[in-house]
């Protein structure tokens, strides 16, 4: 056990959870750390209150973990460079190695941002919430009777994989394979890591059929997605405008199921366990669906699913009287500003008639999330759909399981009983 997982309180909501646990030794966060992965709120407090310019020279990187240190880094692209990536250990030396916009800083990320905003139009997203329904009751009202069911393997996984490939216009037929494939390609056996043979030839079967479905709409567009991004021009620095070639298509397709699926899947686990934590806050949601979409914000505040974003510094920045140097690896601590008392009163409650003007777990600035309609579409529908179903549930704590990556922070399972 590291050291700084030792006594680690109950996580928030739980009994015995102390939110002025103070152990007597410095504050240490490590990203990777399993331990304090499954509960990383009193170590985010603590660089909260003693360390706002947080250090860690085994891993070199620095971390911001007050709410308006991240919001002002967001906003500050010029000297808050994404364009590096920012993921930390898939960081490069040079910038602009990745065709994806979300590693691009401007000009390019603003060109390619604008190509795809008109893509992502709210009518165009809008139109999808039939679809968005009927595919909750599908995966939920089977399981009415069933007393218990996994809800993330069972639901959570599997709609946002569906939604995605409705937003891209995959024919509905393929949307099974499509999931699979990509359940596949999420599912990690013990000790199997992402470069593994099995993993290869599933991406290749996938890329395979992403390839094939962009020749197929460059042969006969229809009015969706795909045909609205290959019939979109690109605006080049010199004024020239040209379209995406399949590289550049296919990447978008890799960053929409990337930036869309986990997300999505990880929120979803976050609503089933934080409202089975906090009942009384399920009950309004159960009495008055109007409030669900308050909710959603303040599940989104209360468990960032994508806590952490990377960036370096292409100059010397001056913050609590700390100097962190130009080429410096900085970690925006997403989740842990939605815990910031600086910035939300009593942060550890789940409230969801909670007033909340602002918060950064979509990200904030240029790179705000470009699926951040379609998010919120997909949970309202899903929580609404869920509350219908099952107004009450209690979770199989030991049962459940988190997922590790350093991208997504959440569960993988969530056994429900009712
Ligand atoms: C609850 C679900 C979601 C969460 C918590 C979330 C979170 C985020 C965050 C924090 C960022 C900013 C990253 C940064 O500043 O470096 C972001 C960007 C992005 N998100 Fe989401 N996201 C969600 C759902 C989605 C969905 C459904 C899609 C697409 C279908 C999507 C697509 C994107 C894209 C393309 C970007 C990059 C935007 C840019 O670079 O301009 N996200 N998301």
């Amino acid at each position: 056990m590291s050291k700084a997982s030792e006594n680690l309180p109950a996580p928030s909501g739980e009994p015995g959870y102390d939110p002025d646990y103070a152990p007597d030794y410095a504050p240490y966060y490590d990203p990777y750390d399993y331990e304090i992965d499954a509960n990383p709120h009193p170590t985010w407090k603590r660089l909260r209150d003693e360390a706002p310019v947080y250090r860690n020279e085994k891993l070199d990187f620095y971390a911001l973990s007050r709410f308006g240190d991240v919001m002002d880094a967001s906003l500050d692209n010029e000297r808050f460079s994404s364009s590096h990536g920012t993921v930390l250990e898939l960081m490069t030396e040079e910038p602009g190695q990745s065709p994806m916009m979300i590693w691009q800083d401007p000009p390019d990320h603003t060109r390619l941002r604008k190509l795809v905003s008109r893509a992502f139009s709210p009518r165009r997203i809008g139109e999808l919430e039939p679809r968005i329904r009927k595919l909750c009751r599908e995966y939920l009202e089977p399981l009415r009777a069933s007393g218990g069911f996994d809800y993330i393997e069972e639901f959570g996984a599997k709609l946002p994989v569906m939604v995605i490939s409705s937003l891209l216009g995959v024919p509905e037929e393929d949307h099974d394979q499509v999931r699979v494939w990509t359940d596949e390609l999420l599912h990690r056996d013990p000790g199997e890591n992402k470069g593994s043979r099995r993993h290869e030839e599933i991406s290749q079967q996938l890329w395979g059929y992403f390839a094939g479905y962009v020749a197929e709409r460059r042969k006969n567009p229809t009015d969706d997605m795909m045909s609205v991004l290959i019939a979109s021009e690109i605006e080049m620095p010199d004024g020239s405008r040209r379209k995406l070639d399949d590289t550049e298509l296919l990447s978008f397709i890799g960053l929409l199921s990337g930036a869309g699926n986990e997300t999505v899947a990880r929120f979803l686990g976050w609503s089933a366990t934080s409202l089975a934590r906090f009942p009384d806050e399920r009950r309004k949601l159960v009495s008055n669906p109007a409030l669900i979409p308050s909710g959603v914000e303040e599940i989104l505040r209360y468990e960032a699913p994508s806590p952490v974003q990377a960036r370096k510094l292409t100059q010397d920045v001056e913050l609590h009287g700390e100097t962190l140097p130009r080429g410096a690896r900085v970690l925006l601590l997403t989740a842990s500003a939605g815990r910031d008392d600086r910035e939300y009163p009593d942060p550890d409650r789940l409230d969801i008639t909670r007033k909340i003007d602002r918060h950064v777990s979509l990200g904030y600035g240029l790179h705000f999330c470009l699926g951040a309609s379609l998010a919120r579409l997909e949970a309202r529908v899903a929580l609404e759909e869920t509350l219908l179903c099952f107004p009450e549930w209690e979770v199989d704590w030991e049962g459940t399981e988190m997922v590790h990556t350093s991208t997504v922070r959440g569960y993988a399972k969530v056994p429900i009983r009712f």
